[in-house]
């Protein structure tokens, strides 16, 4: 039975809404940012690279709104810095995707500390840390609009199944962005903000370079039988952010065509 109040044409509306996305410059980010820019969505991307990040907002912006602002968030002082000149453009957020994220591969026998703390900082301790230092405006959004706001965390299949890859920090600070988006939504949906995640599998990229320039092979282990592209993501990220995914609360779809699901088979 359907509710009478249901709406479909607005279900998932997303337009005059604003939205901070790590990562946006290029890549995964890239995709949820222009699909949102393309609903009418305020969007801030941030980077470390300024000058590629002002580049993408500038492309971004000939579809509607977006603005870059640099900044290394996987520090206490670049991750203060983002917050504060977003602040001085809006006083609410209604999304924040926590998409920004880095990889480490070397052999078992010299993986080096640096390759643990760099993955570690950026993938999961600046997740958590932009997440509470915007709680106020993301609260903020979710007390004064008629809808709910949302955090989105990109996590990854490499979360949930392994891989040949030695990638070690990688595997394990995706495995801590699931958990950590269950606790965190279950702190914070009371309050009205919703934390999902979204686990991808190959989309191509600069850091998923075998996507991005070997996807011919790589699609013949997919059961959908190709990579992901942009709709693939900006879809998710949109039933996500409006109120069409009001009810995922703490958990993680995957969106890999079908790799977790087959199981390698
Ligand atoms: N592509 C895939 O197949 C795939 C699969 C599963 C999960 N993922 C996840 O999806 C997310 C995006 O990955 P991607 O493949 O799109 O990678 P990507 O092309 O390398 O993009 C990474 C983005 O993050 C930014 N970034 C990196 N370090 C940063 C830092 N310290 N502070 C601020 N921004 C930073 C990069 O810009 P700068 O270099 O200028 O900082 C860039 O905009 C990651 O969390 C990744 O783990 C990707």
């Amino acid at each position: 039975m359907t509710s009478p109040a249901m709406n479909m044409s607005t279900l998932f509306n997303l337009e005059g809404r604003c939205a901070l996305i790590t990562g946006g410059s290029r890549g995964i980010g890239r995709m949820i940012a222009e699909g949102f820019v393309q609903l009418g969505v305020r969007v801030y991307i941030t980077a470390r690279k300024a000058e590629e990040c002002d580049a993408a907002a500038a492309e971004m912006s000939e579809q509607g709104t977006c603005t870059s602002i640099p900044g290394d968030i996987s520090t206490t002082e670049g991750l203060a810095s983002v917050v504060s000149r977003l602040r001085e453009h809006e006083s609410t957020l209604d999304i924040l995707v926590n998409n920004a994220g880095a990889a480490w591969g070397a052999p078992f026998d010299e993986f080096p500390e640096d390759g643990w703390d760099k993955v570690m900082d950026l993938n999961l301790k600046a997740l958590f840390f932009l997440t509470q230092q915007l709680a106020p405006e993301l609260r903020a959004a979710a007390a004064s609009g008629d809808h709910l706001a949302k955090v989105i965390n990109v996590a990854s299949i490499d979360g949930i199944r392994t891989n040949p890859n030695e990638t070690y920090s990688y595997h394990a600070s995706k495995a801590g962005v699931i958990h950590l988006t269950k606790r965190l939504a279950a702190q914070l949906a009371p309050e009205g903000v919703i934390v999902s995640a979204i686990a991808p599998g190959a989309f191509p990229s600069r850091m998923n370079k075998v996507a991005r320039d070997h996807g011919d092979e790589l699609q013949q282990r997919i059961p959908a039988g190709r990579i992901g592209g942009p709709e693939d993501m900006a879809g998710v990220a949109t039933y996500l952010a409006s109120r069409a995914g009001d009810y995922v609360v703490g958990d993680t779809i995957v969106v890999d065509g079908g790799v977790v699901a087959s199981a390698g088979l």
